[in-house]
């Protein structure tokens, strides 16, 4: 037998398998999700979520100091008001002494242009009813919601995001937001949008951990997962309004979608390896039906392998303390 091609040569020895190597990632592809709650001196573990927690401002400052001792730099803000400042318009989200504002003022203080601050922007956990935008006779009306988003991302920006992140899935958010950072002088602040955000069971633990899950669903808004090519025409029309990044979500089960919006885009492309894929490995690791290093890595790396330049994950701490990822 006379063999010309015998790719297993390249496989010979792990040094070989490493020069060879396609894909790889490191500490500064990942950004942290952080559940920021008003009070002082709150660390509450999300019973959902091993590892992830509920915190209070002047403990998040040490929690993201923690994190930049492990190298991960890239923080990604979620606020989670009291339940007594919810109303129907999510009024709590653009104030400027709210929860996220206040958290973006600490660590700017405390961190300088040492670390990045990402906010996601979207009125669910502010809103009475738990919907992305404002509800009127039952229905999540757009351009309404739009303006409040718009004001909501310039509230960041004043207190110090580098990036806003709509979440919401309104349709013209990106470019209503664009517009009102601009006029305000807000034109450095990066808008990475949720592009193809997909109404997804894997949001469970999040919802449980945000008290957000909505009053129905979020099918009007979110995307149907059946859909692919749809994503693509969410991503270009937000790249279109000025998104500097997009984001696909959830991850694992969208890697198609990764590659193909990484194919049509000629920005950063981003995935969120969501709360529900976090917690089925944990739980699965903890259970003893699989070894979460190498679960955890085989996953990072399909979404790198994918297309994704950045991927915002819960697992990062855990990988950086484990050595798993330099
Ligand atoms: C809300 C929001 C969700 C997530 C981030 N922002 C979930 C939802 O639509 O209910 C999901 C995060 C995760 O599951 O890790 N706009
Ligand atoms: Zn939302």
């Amino acid at each position: 037998m006379e063999l010309i091609q015998r790719p297993r040569r390249l496989r010979t020895s792990p040094l070989m398998r490493e020069i060879v190597a396609e894909t790889d990632i490191s500490a500064r592809h990942l950004i942290t999700p952080h559940f920021v709650v008003e009070g002082e001196g709150h660390v509450d573990e999300i019973a959902s979520m091993p590892g992830v927690t509920h915190v209070s401002v002047d403990k998040l400052v040490e929690e993201i100091a923690a994190d930049v001792e492990l190298g991960l730099k890239s923080h990604l803000l979620f606020g989670i008001p009291n339940d007594d400042a919810k109303d129907h318009t999510g009024s709590a989200a653009v104030d400027d002494n709210g929860v996220v504002a206040r958290a973006l003022r600490a660590l700017r203080e405390r961190f300088g242009s040492e670390i990045i601050l990402i906010t996601d922007v979207c009125l669910c956990a502010y809103t009475s009813h738990g919907h992305c935008g404002f509800l009127e006779d039952g229905v999540v009306v757009n351009d309404s919601s739009v303006e409040q988003l718009a004001k909501m991302a310039l509230t960041h920006a004043k207190a110090g995001a580098d990036i806003v992140s709509p979440s919401d899935m309104m349709d013209g958010r990106v470019g209503a937001i664009r517009d009102l950072l601009d006029e305000n002088g807000y034109v450095n602040t990066a808008i990475l949008a949720y592009s193809a955000k997909f109404a997804s069971a894997y949001y469970g633990p999040f919802r449980d951990a945000c008290d957000s899950a909505p009053q129905g669903d979020r099918k009007t808004y979110q995307m149907d997962f059946r859909n692919g090519r749809e994503a693509l025409l969410e991503a270009i029309l937000d790249m279109q309004e000025g998104a500097d990044m997009v984001m696909v979500k959830p991850a694992l089960a969208y890697l198609d979608i990764v590659r193909n919006v990484r194919a049509e885009a000629l920005c950063p492309v981003v995935c969120y390896n969501v709360s529900g894929e976090f917690s089925m490995v944990k739980a699965s690791a903890a259970a003893g039906y699989c070894d979460e290093q190498a679960i955890v890595m085989e996953n990072l790396l399909a979404m790198r392998r994918a297309g994704a330049d950045l991927i915002i994950t819960y697992h990062g701490r855990d990988a950086l303390k484990g050595g798993w990822i330099k």
